[in-house]
């Protein structure tokens, strides 16, 4: 059996290949028992990066073999979520299709049997101008500035609930649920809005699938009230970047935003589920899980990236009493005084 890494009350890190990891030593314990698998795979690059994306069709047979494993190990009712950005052709101010192609040949898979549940869009506004060469310095371009979140299952019914991850009611809807007047009757889109529709106070309204990745600002107003779902980016005060900053250490270029993973753990698991990450980095998916009293797995080719990610479970946080997770939507509920 193989050893991991490091544990914590909740979770295991693996050194090593995942492929290897989940198809061999790890086959038949984790066998339809992941609740969720939750993911940023090394994107598909037309050249070679740091840490060993691999290029082109080589890319694209490696992300459909990986199917067969995750539908393998999630259980039935269990999703996976996948953050893929775009990529693009090298020298050209073309995108690639490939991701896209690699997400229909993973659906498609036969052995696996996925469906797709929903496309998420995460913008972030942050992002530096890429492609720097068409965007900065050609300026034919615009920033790409978005990463495309898939969420698959082996059902059509995987657990969810959108309750737990409720948005800020808008400033309009908190008067209109002050003053409960407002004209029902037929809109433009053909909907019928009923005399009681929009009286009921849910504690927030549903949240849509585009995510916003915002700085923190107190003082601003909900930017994108009524359609796009703001989750802040807490990365400034980040207990993970001051300790690598103390101890010289260079952090996971590509980290997850944390709001992100903890959002996702929220919304498609509950406490006591097993969340997997295959390709770790700094164990973002990880540090979420344990957070919110989910368990999970993790596994990570890269030794500098597992020893960093040590780091994580020194947080303080994790010894606070409170498992609830104060991602973007509790911290924005808190100032904008709902929920
Ligand atoms: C986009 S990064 C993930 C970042 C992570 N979500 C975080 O928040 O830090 C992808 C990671 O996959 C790792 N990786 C690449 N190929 C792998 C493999 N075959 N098995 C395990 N990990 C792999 C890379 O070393 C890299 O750290």
């Amino acid at each position: 059996m193989k050893r991991p890494y490091f544990s914590t009350k909740l979770g295991k890190l693996y050194l090593g290949d995942s492929e290897n990891i989940l198809s061999k030593d790890l086959r038949s314990s984790l066998s339809n028992k992941v609740q969720l698998i939750l993911t940023s795979p090394p994107f598909p690059l037309n050249k070679k990066k740091k840490y060993g994306n691999l290029n082109g069709k080589e890319y694209k047979k490696w992300f459909i073999k990986l199917a067969e494993i995750f539908s393998t190990i999630i259980s039935e009712n269990g999703s996976i979520v996948i953050e893929l950005g775009n990529s693009w052709e090298a020298g050209r101010p073309i995108q690639s299709l490939l991701h896209l192609e690699s997400l229909i040949g993973f659906v498609r898979n036969k052995k696996a049997k996925l469906r797709l549940c929903q496309q998420f869009v995460c913008y972030n506004p942050s992002r530096l101008p890429s492609p720097a060469q068409w965007v900065s310095i050609e300026r034919i371009r615009t920033i790409d500035s978005f990463t495309h979140v898939w969420w698959l299952a082996k059902s059509d019914y995987p657990k969810a609930d959108n309750s737990k991850i409720l948005r800020p009611y808008s400033d309009s809807m908190k008067s209109l649920l002050k003053s409960k007047k407002y004209n029902d009757g037929v809109r433009p889109s053909e909907h019928r809005i009923g005399k009681k529709s929009f009286l009921k106070n849910n504690k927030g309204s549903i949240m849509h699938n585009v995510i916003e990745i915002e700085q923190i600002d107190n003082n601003r107003a909900v930017r994108l009230p009524q359609n796009i779902f703001s989750i802040a980016n807490t990365v400034s005060n980040d207990f993970f970047l001051n300790e690598c900053r103390r101890k010289n250490i260079t952090p996971h270029p590509a980290r997850m935003p944390f709001e992100l993973a903890s959002f996702f753990i929220e919304f498609l698991t509950d406490p006591g589920d097993l969340v997997l990450d295959p390709f770790a980095g700094s164990n973002t998916t990880g540090f979420c899980a344990e957070r919110l009293g989910r368990r999970w797995i993790s596994t990570e080719v890269n030794e500098d990236y597992v020893k960093q990610s040590k780091i994580r479970f020194l947080d303080p946080i994790l010894k606070g009493k409170k498992k609830e997770c104060t991602n973007g939507i509790n911290e924005r509920n808190k100032r904008t005084g709902n929920g």
